[in-house]
Parts: structure tokens; C-alpha cells; sequence
């Protein structure tokens, strides 16, 4: 009997989604007789019920394109925006899932679309994912489509900022996507040989910083390049935040949490601008000009790298591999050569981080790259 299959990509997009989605779907189709669904928008178009055919047609020409051809959305099943208040529509996607007569639902996805999709695996549905984000945060896998396209965008953007640097005598701070993992951070800054790396997991001290770059100019390097990724916090702040979460993790009832959550909307709005604090407090303590560049959104544009498009289609055909297995509840991780199936809890909630003694890490101090840690 022929399966019917249903695609969605939610969170934040990445370059790769739609060689993924082309991998799934042609596969699924050309090779396995399935009929497969596109759903708009993530989660939300389940609710709302809003899907599209994806025929051959569709899933042509879309290899190359960066985006999604679905759309996507950061809405959770289970609180999600609805008639102007959030509710869980966790029976409502249920609904719609039987509704369309789907066999599996494919969910494409970082961190949060991994949780989501398991909370929709524990009603019952036959649910399976692909890791992809820029930030390659998502646990038991080795990569994640979209982290080598954003890695050559900011590794080039260093590139460029070397040459004005080095002209005007100045530091260049920038500020690189990765709120809670510095993985592109620190792999832009190796590639681009930046001189000072801050990453979320390793808390920086600013003299220390500040003491790196006085070294390089008393060297005859008046110049330094500090790559720095959106959450890499100085010692004390990373202290208050890791206690805030550790308290939000801890929370005895709703109005605790409710309480801690406030706070640390607050500490992330006092934290906005912390790249250009940190290019001010940098100059004061180097007596050099510092400026400040934020790649931002750069780095998830446009067309994907041709490691992020065979990753993504390596994983997409795997994953209609399972599907015809009969094989949910899983995330199709890039293990080496291989693409296997990790079970959904062992990778929900968890995030892969940067541990301080990474190779990576460890390969950039031997260069003198700093850390802030010394
Ligand atoms: O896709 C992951 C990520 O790029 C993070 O690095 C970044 O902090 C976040 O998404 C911002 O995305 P948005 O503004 O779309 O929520």
C-alpha cells in the first residue's frame, strides 16, 4: 500500500533545507511509490491545516536554493499563538495528521524542533527528523546541514576584515551567530585566523583580552581580529546566567518559573549589545581604535556549500530509507560516512557544545590564539 508521507521545516532556516526536503522527496517518491505532502510554515501549518502536494515538479530546481521552499516558524505544538493567547495544539496536529491519512511526518529542524517532535512521538505519531542549524548544536551527530555554508560565509567575511584592520591600525570585533554554542565562532575564527575567539563555553575575562591584543601591537601587530559569537559571556555574567537557568531547570511551581524567566529575559536584553560594549571596553583598555561588525543573517542566506548539499541529501535519502523500514523515532545523524538513526529522547534537550579541551580549542592556542581564559 502506498505510504504518505508529510515534510515540515521549523525554526530558524538554514542553508540546506531544501536539498534535504529534495532528498526525502524524490527518494520517497521516485524510488519508494510514496506520495509526499509539503507543510507550510512548521508546526503551524499543521494546525492550520495548510499543506501542498510536492511532486516532482516541486522538488526540482531546489538543490541549489538556500531557504525553504515550505517556510518555517519557531511555534511549538504546545504553546503555540493561537486567536490571540498561547495554547497547546499538540490534538489539533494529531488531528491533522490522521486528516491527511500520513504514514510519518518528517520534522527538519534544530534543538527545538528535535523536543518538539518527540512530544509529538509520545502521542503517538510516527515521527522522524533531520538535525540542521547553522550553530551544529544538535547532540549525537557530527554535523548539521547548514553549519559548513554559514562556516565559509563568516570565515570569509574574517578574511575581508583582515585587509581594513590591518590598514587602519584597528581591532575589528564580529560578532558571529551562536547563542549558546560557539562551534561557527570558533571554526570561522581558526579559518580566518582570527587573533581572539570569545565562545559562549569558554567565559572571558576582558583584561586578559585587552593584555593579547597590547602584545600583538607592542609586537608591531597593531591590529587584531576578535571573533566573537552572541552569547560568549565575561566570567561573573556567565556565572549569573548559568544560575539563572540551573533555577528555571529547578523550579518548584509555575510562578517561580515565571519569575525566573523574566529575569533572564532581563539578563538577555542587558546582554543585546554586549559586542559593541565589548569593542568599547576594548578600546579604552588597548588605546586602540576598535569597530564593530555583526554578520547576522548573512550567515544563513543564500545558496548552500556543496558539503552542506551532499550532507543534506546524504541524510534526506537515508531518512526515506527508514521510512520504508518502518523505522520513528528517530533523527537520521551524520556518523562519519554513515547516516544512522538516533533515537529522538537521547537527542531531545540536549545540546552539543563546545567542550573547552576540544581539539579545535586546543589546535588555535597553540597558534596564541586567545580565549579570554589566559
Ligand atoms: O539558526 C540558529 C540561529 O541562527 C542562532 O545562531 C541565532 O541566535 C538565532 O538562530 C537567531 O535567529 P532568529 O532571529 O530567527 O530567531
Amino acid at each position: 500500500m502506498t505510504k504518505h508521507i508529510g515534510i515540515l521545516t521549523a525554526g530558524g532556516d538554514s542553508p540546506g533545507l531544501n536539498a534535504a526536503i529534495r532528498g526525502v522527496g524524490k527518494a520517497a517518491q521516485g524510488y519508494y511509490d510514496m506520495q509526499v505532502i509539503g507543510i507550510r510554515d512548521g508546526f503551524r501549518g499543521l494546525v492550520e491545516n495548510r499543506t501542498t502536494h510536492l511532486d516532482g515538479s516541486m522538488l526540482s530546481g531546489i538543490l541549489t536554493r538556500g531557504g525553504t521552499i515550505l517556510g518555517t516558524s519557531r511555534d511549538k505544538p504546545h504553546r503555540m499563538l493561537f486567536n490571540g493567547k498561547k495554547q497547546d495544539m499538540t490534538d489539533v496536529i494529531v488531528e491533522n495528521y490522521h486528516a491527511n491519512h500520513l504514514d510519518a511526518l518528517v520534522c527538519l529542524g534544530g534543538g527545538g524542533t528535535q523536543k518538539n517532535a518527540l512530544q509529538l512521538l509520545e502521542k503517538g505519531l510516527n515521527v522522524i527528523t533531520l538535525p540542521k542549524t547553522i550553530d551544529n548544536d544538535v547532540a549525537h551527530t557530527d554535523t548539521t546541514f547548514g553549519f559548513d555554508t554559514a562556516l565559509g560565509i563568516a570565515t570569509n567575511a574574517i578574511d575581508r576584515l583582515h585587509s581594513t584592520a590591518h590598514s587602519h591600525h584597528r581591532i575589528i570585533v564580529v560578532e558571529i551567530m551562536g547563542h549558546r554554542a560557539g562551534w561557527l565562532a570558533l571554526g570561522s575564527g581558526i579559518a580566518g585566523g582570527a587573533d581572539v575567539i570569545l565562545v559562549p563555553e569558554i567565559p572571558y575575562d576582558i583584561e586578559k583580552v585587552a593584555e593579547a591584543i597590547r602584545g600583538r601591537a607592542a609586537g608591531g601587530k597593531p591590529f587584531s581580529i576578535v571573533a566573537v559569537a552572541e552569547g560568549a559571556l565575561p566570567i561573573g555574567e556567565a556565572e549569573r546566567f548559568h544560575a539563572l537557568r540551573e533555577r528555571k531547570l529547578n523550579a518548584s511551581d509555575k510562578k517561580e518559573r515565571k519569575e525566573v524567566k523574566a529575569e533572564l529575559a532581563m539578563f538577555e536584553s542587558r546582554h543585546a549589545n554586549h559586542t559593541v560594549d565589548l569593542s568599547r571596553q576594548l578600546e579604552e583598555l588597548t588605546g586602540l581604535e576598535s569597530r564593530v561588525t555583526i554578520l547576522g543573517y548573512l550567515q544563513r542566506g543564500g545558496t548552500p556549500s556543496a558539503a552542506d548539499r551532499l550532507l543534506a541529501t546524504r541524510l534526506g535519502t537515508a531518512c526515506a530509507d527508514l521510512i520504508h523500514e518502518g523505522r520513528f523515532g528517530v533523527m537520521v545523524a551524520s556518523r562519519g560516512e554513515l547516516a544512522e538513526p538516533v533515537p529522538l529522547v537521547d537527542v531531545a534537550g540536549y545540546k552539543k557544545l563546545v567542550p573547552p579541551d576540544h581539539p579545535w580549542v586546543i589546535s588555535a592556542k597553540r597558534l596564541g590564539t586567545n580565549f579570554g581564559d589566559m
